[in-house]
């Protein structure tokens, strides 16, 4: 069976990455993580990618704080295309993508999001649920489009919000159901 190609792309310390990474190791996951992409000189899911023998790479965003300088972005769409990836999985990845990305790969961009999506989009969304009482929150995949975690919602998980949590103990407890989530989610495209 052919496998699904991916692009991995994230800022931050990649435990989504690693989660993926794993699942192809063990033959879970029938695809292949062509290339990781970070933003983030530094980050995390570039050492993971290393670590699993991943092809990787360091894109330096440009002057904007939100988004891709258009030539670097353009710059991104090459290497996912020269890579023959056909799923772009954003792990974290904190910039929005605007038209060289949207019109590369329609339909073929996949976010994962740690709340219940249309609720709390944006950063550290388990401090939002928190602070606005929630009894029950979770993590969201969704297709992505320009906006910000706005695109149409393939799959949510919930996780309960447990009396005494804190932030810390509720984003960890939603990291861990997106480790479980995101896998299973990859796994449908393979089989489409
Ligand atoms: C994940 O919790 C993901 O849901 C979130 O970034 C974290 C990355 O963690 N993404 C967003 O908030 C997107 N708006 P990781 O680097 O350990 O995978």
């Amino acid at each position: 069976m052919k496998k699904l190609a991916l692009g991995i792309l994230g800022s931050g310390k990649g435990s989504n990455c690693r989660a993926i990474l794993e699942q192809i190791s063990i033959g879970k996951l029938e695809a292949e993580a062509r290339l990781v992409v970070s933003d983030v000189f530094d980050a995390g899911i570039l050492d993971i990618a290393r670590e699993f023998g991943v092809a990787n790479v360091y894109l330096p965003p440009g002057k904007f704080r939100t988004r891709l300088e258009p030539n670097v972005e353009m710059e991104l769409v090459r290497l996912l295309k020269e890579a023959g990836v056909e799923l772009v999985v954003l792990a974290g990845f904190m910039r929005l993508l605007k038209e060289p990305m949207l019109e590369a790969y329609p339909g073929r961009i996949i976010n994962i999001h740690p709340s219940l999506l249309p609720k709390f989009p944006g950063i550290e969304s388990w401090k939002q649920a928190l602070a606005a009482g929630e009894k029950v929150t979770g993590c969201s995949v969704h297709y992505v489009d320009a906006g910000i975690d706005s695109g149409e919602i393939i799959t949510q998980r919930k996780v309960p919000v447990l009396p005494g949590d804190t932030a810390e103990s509720l984003h960890a407890r939603i990291q861990a159901a997106e480790r479980g989530l995101y896998p299973e989610v990859i796994a449908r495209f393979c089989e489409a």
